[in-house]
Order: structure tokens, then sequence, then C-alpha cells
């Protein structure tokens, strides 16, 4: 095949078109930028509107790919180590559920880690798969969650024949990875197929420093998003297919087709393709410098006095715990936004998380470091100090027994009962508490006292809910009939 990884397909059919100046009398209707508000063209200018194009002569279609972005997806296969690249303007999360959708059926049972993303859920109930729940590992000392042990996956596996797919996380959001080896050998035994939720791995094919990739380790489904840890816009994201995969290509895509626009982004597909080609042609020169970089970073505020790293797998994920300066993560981020201008990718009750890549310069490392140094020499009333209890939170309990599958659940006849008098009925919807994230109740699984009194719990502490309908957990969503097919 005749690639050239310098090559960007899709930014080459866009510059073309800029250059015809065609007259538009087609879609998006702002016209080049032409109807674009005042206020907004002042923060953007009226350029960036000229490629905000759609499917027109010589710019393909991302749902019959045959011209620039079949050969940008080719060119993304070959750099990421893939049998086939699709890309995804819909984020991680539509590939999430376009693989859940190409392995499972309604009924199929797929193996999946209980701190899944909320879309792989989506995947669930839009394929009718019923869940195997792995628990989720709690690292103690970060109060974080952890993908658990590929032993639990292995015996699933062996006691468990009727599975059709197993999903793993690699890495975490917080930049763990999972030792994912042992759990594709053994699935691959069985002829199971493997899907890496990938969204935090995008770059790791790219330097050796970082943990191996989900293709390198010969999964057959891996969905990154590039816009997290690469320089695609938002939502760009690419699901990749192995190059031996048990999956067929055409039935991810298949998948694909009936979730994603119809009107994607040629911002968002020609930015995929700059990110390929950044990685592909310079990836491991721009990457020695992040990691150097992050890794800079960690060693100077390692020496600032109540703060601690965690020994992340991926170096470009800082997560910094300030638990015992006797500040919560939200405080610290406040103040570092507050008095140096620095806002963080994420922060809890006990840590806060940066997120590092070759956009950042050494300038910014120094004004987190000055501004934890700040922090850490300020007096105790500047911070909020963490809820003594909040340790009550990670509590790994059973988990629940699992009556209908998330999509029956989700498509029931619901009503909202108070909690206090959920016992024994079927939830029909999400409760996770925020941190950790992992769900205490997932649609489909019958409340017990347990889960009553943790929910009781969490109200008390005020802690943030993902998920239910009720922010304050007065409520629950639980299933009151199954909804039947009528006749047409
Ligand atoms: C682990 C994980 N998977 C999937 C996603 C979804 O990715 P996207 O935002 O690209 O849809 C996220 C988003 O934060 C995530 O953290």
């Amino acid at each position: 095949m005749d690639l050239n990884q310098k090559d960007v397909p899709i930014v080459g059919a866009l510059e073309f078109y800029r250059k015809a100046r065609y007259f538009s009398f087609h879609m998006p209707g702002h016209k080049n930028g032409e109807g674009i508000d005042r206020r907004l063209a002042s923060i953007t200018g009226r350029e960036f509107y000229k490629i905000d194009l759609t499917e027109l002569p010589g710019l393909d279609d991302l749902h019959a790919p045959q011209e620039c972005i079949k050969k940008a997806q080719e060119l993304a296969a070959a750099a990421f180590g893939a049998g086939k690249t699709f890309f995804s303007v819909n984020g991680t999360s539509c590939g999430i559920q376009a693989a859940i959708m190409a392995c499972c059926k309604e009924g199929d049972a797929i193996v999946l880690p209980r701190n899944a993303h909320r879309s792989a859920l989506a995947g669930l109930i839009l394929s009718g798969a019923r869940p195997v729940w792995v628990p989720a590992e709690l690292e103690r000392n970060f109060g974080i969650p952890l993908h658990p042990a590929p032993r639990k996956f292995l015996e699933l596996l062996d006691t468990g024949k009727h599975i059709k797919a197993v999903f793993c996380i690699n890495p975490t959001y917080h930049g763990f990875s999972a030792e994912l080896s042992p759990i594709i050998e053994n699935a691959h035994r069985l002829g199971v197929p493997v899907i890496i939720d990938e969204a935090h791995g995008p770059h790791f094919h790219f330097h050796n420093m970082l943990p191996a990739s989900a293709m390198d380790l010969g999964a057959d489904i891996a969905i990154q998003s590039t816009h997290k840890m690469l320089t695609a816009l938002n939502q760009g994201s690419m699901l990749h297919v192995g190059r031996e995969s048990l999956i067929k290509p055409e039935a991810v895509f298949e998948q694909l087709t009936i979730l994603q626009t119809t009107s994607p982004s040629y911002l968002i597909l020609a930015s995929l393709d700059t990110a390929r080609m950044q990685m592909a042609v310079n990836g491991e020169k721009l990457l020695e410098k992040t990691i150097d970089m992050a890794l800079n970073l960690k060693q100077k505020i390692e020496t600032i006095g109540g703060i601690r790293c965690a020994p992340t797998d991926d170096p470009c994920k800082l997560l910094i715990s300030v638990k015992e300066l006797g500040a919560t993560g939200f405080a610290v981020a406040e103040y570092l936004r507050e008095n140096f201008n620095v806002q963080v990718e994420l922060a809890d009750l006990f840590n806060i998380l940066l997120l590092i890549t070759f956009g950042n310069t050494k300038e910014d490392c120094q004004r987190v470091v000055d501004g934890l140094n700040s922090l850490a020499g300020s007096s105790m009333d500047k911070r909020q100090a963490a809820p003594k209890r909040a340790a009550a939170l990670f509590k790994v309990s059973t988990l629940p027994e699992c009556e209908l599958t998330p999509r029956e659940a989700w498509f029931s006849v619901k009503r909202a009962v108070p909690v206090e008098e959920a016992r024994g009925c079927i939830s029909a919807e999400i409760v996770a508490p925020y941190p950790p994230g992992i769900p205490l109740l997932c649609p489909g699984e019958k409340i017990n006292d347990e889960i009553i009194n943790q929910i009781k719990e969490i109200r008390a502490m005020e802690i943030g809910v993902q998920g239910s309908r009720d922010p304050k957990l007065l409520h629950i969503q639980v299933v009151d009939s199954l909804r039947r097919i009528t006749a047409l």
C-alpha cells in the first residue's frame, strides 16, 4: 500500500476546497462563517468556519469512505498498529457503544469491570447484553478505582462458556494501566473477543516508556480519545480493529453508521488526520519531551511537604494527593485557578489530577510548582479540610443481584420510590457516588438493605452522585412493570 505518514489527506482536500472559494448553497447554514454571530466570531475569527464543510465533491463521506477519509483511516490503522481504523466524531463513547453492539446481541453475556465508563452501560442498553460485572478495586491511599486483577476475569472466563465478549479499561482515567496480556490470551483461547476502552491511551503506541497499547497486545477492538491525550478537537476519537481480530471490521462499521451523526464535523476529522500524522512522524520525540517535562514536574512537586504523587503507569497523568495538607482536592483546584491561573483536569476530595501533553510548556509546569509551594506555605484557613468520614465511601460491597438486563430495566415503566422504601425493588437507573464513581446500582439490579444504608450515608455526607434523576437521592427510579411490545 502506498502510505506516506506525512500525508494528511483530509487536510489536503479541505485546502483544495478552500482555495476554490465556491459560493455556498449547501449546509452548514453559516455559509463559510459569514452568518456567524459577531460575538462568537470575535473569539474564533471567521477563517475557522471556511472549512466547516459537509460531504461535498472531493470531501468523501464518513459513512461510505472512498477518498480522503478512507486514506486517512488507512494511514491511522498503519500508524497505530491496527488492521482497520474508523474515525469517530462522537467521541470514544460512541465507539464503545458500537464495539459492544458489534460483539453482543440481546441476552449475550459480556464481562466488564464495575468502574467502566457510562458509555459501556449505554452499550449494554443499546445491545441488550447481560453484564457480568467484575468488582472494581480501590487504591486506598489515593481513594481511586483501579482496574480489577486479571485473575478475576480468568475465573469468569473459565466458568462461563456462554461469555460473548470481555471489556477492559487501559488505562484508567487516573493513569493506571491494566495487565491485559493474560486476559487477552485466555479470552482468545476460548474464542472470545476483547474490547479495550483506551480513551486515555492514544499515545501509548508511540513511546516505550508508556504502557503497551491494546493493539500491540493483540486486542480485538480498542477505542481511543484522540482528543484527550493527543491533539484532535473535542469529540475526535478512533476505533481500531486488530489485525487478527475475532470481530470483523464491517460488523463494527455497521454499528458506527447507525450511531454517528450524518453531519460529521470536518474540523474534527481533519484534526484526527493531523493528530495521527504528528504521532507517526514525530511521536517519539514529542512524547520524549512530554514525559521528561511531566517527570520533572513530579520530582519538584514531591519535594513539597504534605503533597504526594501517585505511581501512575502513564507519566503524563500526574495524580497529586493533597490529603496531608489538610485540604480537599476541590479547595486546592480552586486555589490554583484563582491565584495562579492554573486549571486542573480533575479534583476530588483528596486529589487533583494534571494531564500533561506536548501542548504544555515548562513555564506552565512551573506555575503549578509555584502554586503548590504557595499553598503549602499558606495558613490552614485558606483551605477546606477534607471530611474525615469520607473514607467510608470507599467500602467495596458485594454486587447486587441482577434481575433484569440494563436494557429491560431502562425501558421499563418506571416509578420513583423513597429510598427508604426501595428494598426489594429493581433499580431503573444508575446510582454512582463520585468519587470514586463506581456504580452502587445499575439498571436491572435489586435494591437491598446494604445499598439503602450506603445511599443514606452518601446523602448525609453530601457527596455528589452521577446518573440519578433525583440529585438529592431522596427518591430512586425503580421498575414498575416491563413494557409489552404492542402489535402493529
Ligand atoms: C475511561 C473513559 N472511557 C470513555 C470515555 C468517553 O470518552 P469520550 O469523551 O471521548 O466520549 C471517558 C471520558 O472521560 C473515559 O474517562
